[in-house]
């Protein structure tokens, strides 16, 4: 297959949350596989640690009655040959800066992140670009596969302004939803930017609360498909769907779920040059403790070689759930845990979490900002890892504590129903138990899996241990998802 993925962030040049891990390994392992693959994003300023290359390719973008001509820049996936090509357009896409909380997508405003105005446009100008490169990229794709609302302009394009074009007639397009709760709603004048007829501003099409760039990919796109098989389900009912339950109940014969790989070239205790000591499955009971004592010195908090250490790292969102964190956080400290929280995002939540530290310093440790090392140490560090969420399309972070032989205590929704096997009495006599699972949404429900999960940590450490094995010998690597890709890659090409 030939393939061009497009997507607003990727690992190594620019990174919000797994949507940059999945846009980075993908396409290694498909490259792997001996398919044809490259990259395009934008060009933010984070991608400049990279070396990246001015091409002499310059793109002349529509937008309304204007056309933008862009510069293409060029770099490599890192450790790999896949091209990655940047546009360039600086007024839109060269103002990330942390250090004055100006992310990619949103900047901070009096202590809360507020969406750039003007996101509906970027992504418009990006979306168009893509297209506008398929003619530049040194081969002829089969397949645009977009990625979540940024790029969910992208399958809209190619059928409505590109369908007759020579080069384009033989593409199809993919659509995936890594999260549909984000689903880039914009007031319906930002159609005038776009060159799209205005009849498809209806809400069997582009409209949905505004315009709507997500439904407009899942619409247009000829196959679709999210980040696991039970979230795949869940959004299409009303409790997970975000309103676009119907639309995809009526779309599914063109959805699958296909669970995100690990990869385990970056996220590897065996050979990862970032925790204190490197371990494997026959070393993990020596040399996790000293990986325990950096992450409780890195946090500040006590150096206490018996505290079940609970490690969290994620956006700190309403999707997350750290509020049942926040409201067991009582109860777990009288249990004799420690947390170390890693973490960007809501400000209130960030509050909750600076309050439990200021409180108890020895036992709470917080780090408020995006960490690449701090990551790796609380996965290594931690005895047992937090994952509440609401709802959770994939998630990578379960995977990584996997194979950090870090047990995950995960809500059983979405990805993380698919990839914890729960300790049951049954599934530990099996010795198929890999983690922690509850399914009621409350700080009763999180509190009391983490008691069972450190009664066996502390009572019944044999099992406890062979949780940890089984754990770190699951294999989520990607080249079985990218198995799955290539065949819906395939499905798409016969539409
Ligand atoms: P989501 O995409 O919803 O944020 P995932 O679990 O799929 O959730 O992926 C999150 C990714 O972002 C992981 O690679 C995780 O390690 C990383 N991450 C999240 N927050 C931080 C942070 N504050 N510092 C460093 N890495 C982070
Ligand atoms: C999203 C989801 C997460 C998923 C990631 C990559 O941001 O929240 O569950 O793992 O995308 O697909």
């Amino acid at each position: 297959m030939r393939v061009l993925l497009a997507a607003s962030e990727v690992a190594g040049f620019a990174k919000t949350g797994g949507l940059a891990d999945v846009a980075a390994s993908l396409p290694r392992a498909l490259a792997a596989r001996g398919d044809t693959v490259a990259v395009v994003m934008p060009l933010y300023n984070a991608c400049r640690k990279q070396p990246v290359e001015r091409t002499h390719i310059v793109l002349p973008v529509p937008m309304g009655d204007r056309v933008l001509a862009c510069r293409v820049f060029r770099s490599r996936l890192p450790n790999s040959d896949v091209p990655v090509f940047l546009i360039e357009h600086a007024p839109f896409f060269e103002r990330d800066d942390q250090r004055a909380g100006r992310g990619l997508y949103q900047q901070r405003v009096n202590g809360n992140q507020t969406d750039y105005w003007d996101n509906g446009a970027r992504f418009v100008f990006f979306s168009r670009a893509v297209l506008e490169l398929v003619p530049h990229l040194g081969f002829a794709p089969d397949i645009l596969h977009a990625n979540d609302w940024q790029t969910g302009l992208v399958p809209v394009f190619l059928k409505e302004l590109y369908r007759g074009v020579p080069g384009y007639q033989r593409l199809r397009s993919v659509f995936t939803i890594h999260n549909i709760a984000y689903q880039g709603s914009f007031p319906r004048e930002l159609m005038n930017f776009t060159g799209l007829g205005s009849h498809l501003y209806n809400p069997a099409q582009l409209e949905h609360w505004g315009f709507n760039f997500l439904k407009s990919g899942i619409v247009f796109a000829d196959m679709v498909n999210t980040v696991s098989p039970t979230y795949a389900r869940e959004i299409q009912t009303g409790e997970f769907g975000y309103g676009l339950e119907g639309l995809l109940a009526s779309n599914h014969w063109k959805l699958w779920g296909i669970v995100n790989g690990c990869d385990y070239d970056e996220w590897n205790p065996a050979t990862d040059k970032l925790i204190a000591s490197k371990f494997d499955a026959k070393t993990v009971f020596e040399n996790k403790p000293l990986c325990k004592a950096d992450v409780q010195r890195k946090f500040a908090i006590a150096e206490d070689a018996n505290a079940p250490v609970l490690g969290l790292v994620a956006r700190l969102a309403h999707q997350k759930g750290v509020d049942l964190v926040l409201a067991a956080a009582p109860g777990l400290i009288d249990m004799g845990c420690q947390l170390v929280v890693l973490g960007d995002g809501d400000r209130d939540l960030q509050n909750g979490l600076q309050y439990l530290r200021d409180k108890h310093p020895d036992r709470v440790g917080v780090y408020f900002g995006f960490n690449e090392t701090l990551a790796h140490a609380v996965e290594a560090g931690s005895d047992l890892f937090l994952m509440p969420s609401r709802y959770e399309p994939c998630g990578l972070n379960q995977l990584y504590s996997l194979r950090y032989g870090t047990p995950p205590i995960v809500r059983g929704t979405g990805g993380l129903a698919d990839t914890v096997v729960n300790a049951t009495l049954e599934n530990l006599a099996d010795n198929l138990a890999t983690g922690f699972v509850f399914g009621d949404y409350s700080a009763h429900a999180l509190y009391e899996t983490v008691r069972w999960a450190v009664a066996l940590y502390r009572d019944q450490p044999a099992q406890f241990r062979q949780i940890v094995r089984t754990a770190m010998a699951q294999d989520w690597s990607w080249s079985r998802s990218a198995d799955t890709y290539e065949r819906l890659y395939r499905r798409a090409q016969g539409m």
